[in-house]
């Protein structure tokens, strides 16, 4: 049986990481061999980029630069960690992946799709996911980043201006409807159970 790849995208906020753990225990009880990690990051190199990433002033990064990093962390982390997974048939749920380059720094940083996925060739030759599930829940997205903003616990991507937030959004919507085969939008509203559900429905194709 080959391996699947699994990745949830979206907003911040919106509970993906609370729901690829769901997703990851549903799919074990299954009895698949269910792999996790998430980007940036997944592997000890992909991680060291990470930081570079996500700590320091919001001007830090140019996007161009941005969109290198992000490009250099999944080269690592598809080498090191995705296609061994894949290759040994297990399922792998990645919280974010080349979706979030191509809606944050092509869509909102305005470096464009066809450059994000240039990189992707070169750096990570071209994989895709199987799936992509995108967690809807677009309202929330803004409050939760005002709440966070006034606790001051974002990240230097939450600390970017709601133009650039709403730019990530008009872009994810677009490659939902772009890629209908990849992507499912997945109501991320009411109880953690009932989103669960919804998601594993959008993947009961692949079971
Ligand atoms: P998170 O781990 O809280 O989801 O934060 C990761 C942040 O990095 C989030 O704001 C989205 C952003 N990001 C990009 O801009 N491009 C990418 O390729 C990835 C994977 C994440």
């Amino acid at each position: 049986m080959p391996g699947r790849f699994i990745t949830l995208e979206g907003g911040e906020g919106v509970g993906k990481s609370t729901q690829l753990r769901r997703l990851a225990d549903a799919l074990g009880a299954r009895g698949l061999d269910v792999v996790t990690t998430r980007e940036p990051g997944g592997s000890p190199g992909a991680e060291a980029i990470r930081r570079l990433l996500m700590e320091g002033d919001v001007e830090r990064w140019t996007a161009q630069t941005e969109a290198l990093l992000f490009a250099a962390a999944r080269s690592d982390h598809v080498a090191r960690v995705i296609k061994p997974a894949l290759d040994h048939g297990a399922w792998v749920l990645c919280d974010r992946y080349i979706d979030s380059s191509l809606a944050y720094q092509g869509g909102a940083g305005g470096i464009g799709m066809a450059s994000i996925m240039r990189l992707h060739e070169i750096g990570s030759g071209g994989l895709l996911p199987d799936r992509t599930l995108l967690l809807d829940l677009a309202l929330y997205d803004a409050a939760w980043r005002e709440l966070a903003r006034d606790k001051g616990n974002l990240d230097r991507f939450g600390r970017k201006s709601g133009s650039y937030h709403e730019g990530v959004e008009q872009a994810f919507r677009e490659l939902a409807e772009h890629n209908p085969d990849r992507y499912r939008r997945v109501d991320a509203d009411g109880s953690e159970a009932d989103v669960t559900e919804r998601l594993l429905a959008a993947i009961e194709d692949l079971l």
